[in-house]
């Protein structure tokens, strides 16, 4: 049987946070074990929203340090930053020809953005560049967070529209979400996702954050009335989000952990909380303290090369069907 493929992909703007974490890296890290597994850091999708280019440049190395700092391993995964290999590009214009408009205004993601006046087309078809990362590898499974299950079904159809024109060439992806931190919330709000984007910085965890500031984030972090600990996201959604955060980073299930924190008060039950992210974070935090730029910089390089060659692969056979190569 040949080794199933895995892509996966994380925007370099802002700083990584827990839920970046438990929805998608930390899976990416476990999958290398099982997978041929190909990481990218989209700094082409980054450019979608204005990006101050000295900001961008070191968020990009920042982001890069993180996966290796988390335990990426170059010498297992193939990890770069996309705008190095133009493949992804050039294979984006292509499948957006099957791109339909209606199901690219229907996005979440895209609604989103656009209500906070970011309106251009790269963010309209940024779903497209998104499934031309995954078939220029053509992989099998795509781990990610749930927010992205919108993107996975846009993908799939361009496969089966692809697909059923030119022969089965691109596998149809899978989406592979994990079964506890797939949707972290925000520690101010509960009720929307943890964000990079969040203009208020208390809302995440980064995953650098040192001790004191994940004691101070987490104790400051939003609860609900009442003083029971128990799990009920509609009821209780500050509560619940703390709880999948402390199964996340222990491993037990909620249940058993709102059972026994139940009356611990909610001054202790945050302090475990915080303890508990500590302990799971410190091995990245002193990893990514120890990496330096430029070995950083040398690996993405290497994987760049590397990915070309076999991004170049697939074009030379998706050209050769659609009519564009000199051998048709
Ligand atoms: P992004 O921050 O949009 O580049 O997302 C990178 C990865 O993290 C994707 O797989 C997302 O699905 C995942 N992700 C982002 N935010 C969250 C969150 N709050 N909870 C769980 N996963 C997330
Ligand atoms: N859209 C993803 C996000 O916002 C990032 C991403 C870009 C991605 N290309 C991808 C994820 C390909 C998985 C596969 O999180």
């Amino acid at each position: 049987m040949t080794t199933r493929r895995v892509f996966s992909g994380i925007q370099p703007s802002g700083d990584i946070h827990i839920g970046n974490y438990m929805g998608a890296l930390r899976n990416w890290v476990a999958m290398q074990d099982e997978y041929a597994t190909v990481y990218c850091v989209v700094d082409l999708h980054a450019l979608t929203l204005p990006q101050d280019p000295a900001e961008l440049a070191r968020a990009r190395v920042r982001t890069a340090k993180i996966l290796l700092a988390a335990g990426i391993d170059p010498g297992r995964s193939l990890v770069y930053y996309q705008s190095q290999v133009p493949q992804h590009a050039e294979l984006s214009w292509i499948m957006g020809t099957f791109a339909s408009m209606g199901q690219l205004g229907r996005m979440t993601q895209y609604k989103e953005k656009e209500d906070k006046g970011g309106q251009n087309l790269g963010l309209f078809s940024y779903p497209v560049l998104m499934a031309a990362d995954i078939l220029i590898h053509r992989v099998h499974a795509v781990p990610v967070g749930n927010d992205q299950t919108q993107h996975l079904e846009f993908t799939r159809d361009l496969v089966d529209r692809f697909n059923s024109r030119y022969g089965n060439f691109f596998p149809v992806p899978e989406q592979i979400t994990p079964p506890v931190g797939a949707r972290v919330m925000s520690l101010k709000d509960p009720t929307s996702k943890m964000s990079k984007s969040d203009p208020d910085p208390s809302s995440r965890i980064i995953v650098t954050d040192d001790t004191d500031t994940i004691v101070t984030k987490v104790r400051r972090a939003v609860t609900d009335s009442g003083k029971l600990v128990a799990y009920d996201v509609e009821r209780k959604p500050g509560i619940s989000n703390l709880l999948d955060i402390l199964s996340a980073f222990t491993g037990r299930s909620v249940h058993e952990l709102a059972e026994e924190y139940r009356s611990a008060g909610y001054g202790r039950f945050k302090q475990t909380v915080a303890e508990a992210v500590i302990s799971g974070l410190s091995p990245v935090r002193r990893a990514y303290l120890d990496l330096d730029d430029h070995d950083v910089e040398r690996i993405m390089s290497e994987g760049a090369e590397a990915a070309r060659t076999r991004a170049e692969e697939t074009m030379a056979g998706v050209r050769s069907l659609i009519g564009l190569s000199q051998d048709n």
